[in-house]
């Protein structure tokens, strides 16, 4: 069997990289082999993604997807190196591109063909931090800087994206950060035990 793969997602603000951390910790405790990651990559494509999200640069809707999608494809390759012990937990993966691309105006059959253009190392698992969107925002907003994605309105539109996809498991991200990932942890650890288990 391959390494597990455990999709974060959620909102800018949701607590996705908090989680990724405490609940990383929490599994390395319980002697899983834990490798935390996340996308878009600092690989080039990611970096570019970065500058394009930043202001820095400017790129059509189609080209950012791209983007997107050319650094998944490295950051699979690269995730296959992984023994197959490891739980991978990356921060933003498939449903971040449906979501946010979609909320972007790309038409959703456009997302997804050019998504299957590649080949795909679905997820295992997707976490969905489910914060309502005032909420996500205050906490983006107390960052020092803004990206692009990361207005009121636009996340609005992520947020009824994120709404639509069934395959998420979704986790209510308010609270303490300590009650949050609790609440991850009561569906993480029974997922991996059964994993291991083949049941
Ligand atoms: N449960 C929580 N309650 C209040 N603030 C939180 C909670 N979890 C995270 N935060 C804070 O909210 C902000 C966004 O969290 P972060 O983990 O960076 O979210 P994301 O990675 O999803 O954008 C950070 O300042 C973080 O410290
Ligand atoms: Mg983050």
């Amino acid at each position: 069997m391959a390494a597990t793969l455990i999709a974060f997602e959620g909102l800018d603000g949701s607590g996705k990289s908090t989680q990724i951390q405490i609940v990383g910790d929490i599994l390395r405790d319980n002697g899983y082999v834990v490798h935390t990651t996340r996308e878009p990559t600092n690989g080039r494509w990611g970096k570019l993604f970065r500058r394009w999200a930043a202001g820095e640069i400017e790129a059509s809707k189609e080209v950012v997807l791209e983007l997107l999608l050319a650094d998944r494809a490295d950051h699979v390759r690269s995730l296959a190196g992984l023994p197959e012990n490891a739980v991978i937990l990356c921060d933003r993966y498939e449903a971040s591109t449906l979501a946010y691309q979609v909320a972007s105006e790309i038409p959703e059959e456009d997302v997804l063909r050019a998504m299957n253009s590649y080949t795909r190392r679905p997820a295992d698992l997707q976490i969905y931090l489910d914060l309502p969107v005032y909420a996500a925002w205050e906490r983006a907003v107390s960052r020092p800087e803004q990206e692009r994605y990361e207005r009121y309105d636009f996340l609005k539109k992520v947020y009824e994206e994120y709404a639509k996809n069934t395959d998420l498991v979704r986790v209510n991200a308010l609270g303490t950060q300590g009650a949050v990932a609790a609440r991850i942890l009561d569906v993480v650890l029974p997922f991996l035990e059964s994993r291991v288990k083949g049941t």
